[in-house]
């Protein structure tokens, strides 16, 4: 049951300085060392609705790497795109590992547990590299339709970075290809998947931008379909059971919302049939979720009575 949100931004502002001080218990990544540049005390918060609200609080209209919580979006294109034979090439397990974890993928023949792990993240990269002529342009662009906003921007700077310290995700990437799982060519694949791991946006944008997976996969201010309302249900069940990481059994048990995280500190939460929940603080936990980040969507969950369960 969704409380009154009459009184929201004064609830916002109020949770913001209630989790000023915890900064300092979780790390800023520095395995991509442009992400190391960010300020640990930045924080904010910004909650759309599908009926038009949009409340923030801090730094929320500040662009921050939005990196994994990109797989969300690529997702959706890559299901788009081929329909149901993305599901022979990918499963949708959780995978008890971290999201960059090599093991599993040799153990289960190059087939990555699930889209949201980076290996998993890389398979739907190769689709969207062999299908789009531009695979770049058409995240971009895809990005800025759903935010409504063409200022969304590539951080050149995270890219170079991420490109100059990917190893582990070229170690990925070639281990599915010696199985027979990637089509591209592997620099190609990288490209796009650090290009769009390095898109900049603000917590209000990205809130904006997954309204549709609230709604059925429709974009509730243009009433455009953006995915199937079966595609919806999926990318959701998705992110509940594997979006953050091998936290997910946890968030589930304690906030009960499908959500995606990202290692520049941002977290998103879907509300589903009400909207969306994005916040940004960049110290992470050792799962590469963000503290502060993930105590927001707890507490607002709480006060607000958001849980699906
Ligand atoms: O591939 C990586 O390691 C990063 N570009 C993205 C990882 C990430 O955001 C994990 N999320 N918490």
């Amino acid at each position: 049951m969704i409380k009154d949100i009459s009184n929201l931004q004064v609830k916002l502002q109020a949770l913001l300085a209630s989790q000023q001080s915890l900064y300092t218990q979780g790390k800023v990544a520095d395995y991509i060392p442009a992400l190391a540049e960010v300020s640990a005390k930045k924080m904010g918060v910004c909650v759309t609705t599908i009926d038009g609200k949009c409340v923030g609080a801090g730094d929320y209209q500040e662009a921050f790497s939005i990196q994994s919580i990109s797989k969300v979006f690529g997702l959706v294109m890559a299901m788009k795109r081929i329909g149901d034979e993305l599901w022979d090439r990918v499963n949708m397990e959780p995978s008890g590992q971290p999201f960059n974890s090599i093991i599993q993928l040799e153990w289960e023949k190059g087939i990555p547990r699930n889209p949201v792990i980076n290996a998993g993240a890389l398979l739907v990269a190769d689709v969207l590299v062999s299908h789009f002529s531009s695979s770049k342009l058409a995240f971009l662009s895809f990005m800025r339709k759903l935010a409504h906003d063409d200022s969304v921007f590539i951080d050149n700077h995270v890219y170079q970075s991420e490109l100059a310290h990917g190893n582990r995700n070229a170690a990925l990437a070639y281990l599915m290809k010696s199985f027979g799982n990637i089509q591209a060519e592997i620099p190609d694949v990288l490209s796009h998947y650090f290009t769009q791991c390095a898109v900049a946006m603000s917590c209000e944008q990205l809130a904006t931008s997954l309204l549709f997976l609230a709604n059925k996969g429709v974009d509730p201010r243009t009433k455009k379909i953006i995915c199937s309302p079966r595609d919806a249900h999926r990318v959701n069940a998705i992110l509940s059971t594997s979006g953050m990481y091998d936290q997910s059994g946890q968030f589930a048990f304690s906030i009960g919302l499908p959500a995606k995280s990202g290692v520049g500190g941002g977290v998103i939460a879907i509300v589903p049939n009400y909207g969306v929940i994005c916040t940004w603080s960049p110290p992470l936990n050792s799962f590469g979720n963000s503290v502060i980040g993930t105590n927001l969507v707890a507490c607002l969950a709480e006060e607000l009575g958001l849980s699906i369960y």
